[in-house]
């Protein structure tokens, strides 16, 4: 079983969003198991509609569905972990994703999570760039550089900032099944996402 944990120290950034969707993506894959790390329960709300394909547990419920056929396992984590919490979430998962948004606090923030990351010796993970203001803005490309320049590893794949996911969230259904032109482009966004995350479990 692959095992993809989203992870960040800051609040806010887009890691629910993230685990929800692309565990959402990578159950038409395979079969795929989200799992809610995080005490506000936010996934598990989401997923108590009946909507997301994705068969959504809390961490306590892991064992239980260990050896259950399971291809993929998509961790959703708290803000904040300490230092023990990231090293046996790194040693457990294939591949880390830390969503960052593109404002100077984020990425400071993201850049401390990078260093302790380093610190317990893991290399398995990619950043996200995530709320990418619509152009005329250029926050997403200056974000990107200024990661680039610190040798910060990127997706190449980012997600736009759009309502459409508020939406979603406030339906709890994922954003492929909300109706408008922004929520298809938001889709899109976590399946070009997902198909870069599939490429680097190849490779793992
Ligand atoms: N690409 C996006 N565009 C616009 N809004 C977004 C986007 N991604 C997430 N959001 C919204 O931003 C808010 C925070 O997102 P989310 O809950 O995914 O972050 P989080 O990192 O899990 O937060 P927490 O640390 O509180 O668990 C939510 O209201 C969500 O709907
Ligand atoms: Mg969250």
């Amino acid at each position: 079983m692959k095992v993809i944990t989203v992870l960040g120290f800051k609040g806010g950034v887009g890691k629910t969003t993230t685990a929800v969707h692309l565990a959402q993506a990578l159950s038409r894959k395979g079969k795929t198991l989200l799992v809610d790390g995080d005490a506000n329960r936010n996934t598990l709300g989401w997923a108590s509609s009946g909507h997301l394909a994705p068969t959504t547990i809390s961490e306590k419920q892991v064992p239980r569905h260990m050896n259950q056929g399971y291809e993929y396992m998509v961790i959703d984590s708290a803000a904040r972990p300490s230092p023990d919490e990231v090293r046996d979430l790194a040693e457990a998962s294939t591949l880390l994703i830390l969503p960052t948004t593109p404002e100077a606090m984020s990425l400071q923030v993201l850049l401390e999570t990078a260093q302790t990351l380093q610190k317990v010796g893991a290399s398995n993970y990619r950043g996200l760039l995530t709320m990418i203001p619509p152009h005329p803005s250029k926050e997403g490309e200056e974000a990107r550089t200024f990661l680039q320049s610190e040798g910060f590893p990127l997706l190449s794949a980012h997600v736009r900032l759009t309502k459409a996911f508020r939406d979603a969230s406030a339906s709890q259904v994922p954003v492929v099944q909300v109706k408008s032109a922004q929520a298809k482009n938001a889709w899109l966004d976590y399946e070009q996402v997902t198909r870069e995350v599939l490429a680097l479990l190849e490779e793992a």
